[in-house]
């Protein structure tokens, strides 16, 4: 059972003169297990793509759907969907709305029909599950440093036990070592069988975490696929993107060699030396 766009268009403030196409012309499928992360610059239309994912958005035209489930019907299957897709939001403050961390983590169990005497295990859990300490449980979710709440907001989505795990740019402003303890925790949600999407701006993040990877601009998804077909495309810069030090060190070495015939995985063997040179 897949996340499918079908030829989705979405459009803010139509027929205003505010009018803003945002996508145009989406197909895309998105299975369950897989980990893809969708790469653009800054106003190319991703987190406008995700929130079309659980619904919270509705396409101008075309359709979204999750497992079958069209998330422009008028009836309670969006809560179904909801259910299904968690959305992880850029910014953690824009999700927090209650005055503890333990209700702000309970509140969308509770209101998926977790018992109340199960409640506690459920929070528990999820806490647990992004490392956060069970000290924060009694703290306003406003009052943490940003890492917590970025944390808080995590597990606020990991407790409704979601099949897909959405983040819209998970990653900025964390130092590396945070960023590394990002990308554990999502092994471990992988471990889970999630299947998981990942916004960001980092070609190096996407590159070494996920598996497929979506590249947005203007609204449309300009290339969509593996990661060895994503490195040899060489249409970083055209995307507005810059490549890491290590992939513009390893085309310059392939443009070097004097055998053009360079077989594809000579080139993987030579970027894989040139990492543990580098690590
Ligand atoms: N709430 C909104 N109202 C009007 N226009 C919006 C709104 N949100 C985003 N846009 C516009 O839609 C386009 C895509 O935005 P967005 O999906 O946020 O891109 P990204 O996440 O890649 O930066 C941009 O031109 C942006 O200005
Ligand atoms: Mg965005």
């Amino acid at each position: 059972m897949p996340i499918l766009f079908e030829e989705v268009k979405y459009v803010y403030d139509p027929r205003t003169p505010f009018e803003k196409e945002a996508l145009n012309n989406i197909n895309l499928k998105i299975s369950e297990g897989e980990f893809v992360t969708i790469l653009g610059k800054t106003g190319s239309g991703k987190s406008t793509l995700l929130q079309l994912m659980n619904g919270i958005l509705k396409p101008s035209s075309g359709t979204v759907s999750v497992d079958k489930i069209l998330t422009s019907r008028n009836d309670d299957s969006i809560f179904n969907i909801r259910r299904r897709v968690g959305l992880v939001f850029q910014y953690p403050e824009h999700q927090f709305f209650e005055e503890n961390v333990f209700k702000e983590i309970a509140f969308g169990p509770k209101n998926f029909g977790v018992e109340a005497n199960e409640l506690n295990r459920v929070v528990l859990e999820a806490v647990e599950m992004v490392g956060l300490p069970r000290t924060v449980l009694s703290k306003s979710p406003f009052n943490l440093s940003g890492g917590e709440k970025r944390k808080v907001a995590i597990a606020s989505v990991i407790s409704c036990n979601p099949k897909y795990l959405v983040f819209d740019e998970p990653t900025s402003g964390l130092d590396p070592v945070s960023v590394n303890l990002f990308f554990d925790m999502v092994k471990r949600f992988r471990k889970f069988g999630k299947t998981i999407i990942i916004v960001t701006h980092s070609v190096k993040e996407a590159i070494q975490n996920s598996e497929r990877i979506i590249v947005m601009t203007k609204g449309q998804i300009v290339f969509d696929g593996d990661i060895q077909t994503f490195i040899k495309s060489k249409k970083l810069i055209e995307w507005g993107m810059l490549p890491p030090p290590l992939y513009r060190l390893a085309w310059k070495i392939k443009e070097k060699v004097d055998d053009f015939d360079i077989k594809d995985d000579r080139l993987s063997e030579a970027v894989s030396l040139l990492k543990s040179m580098i690590n």
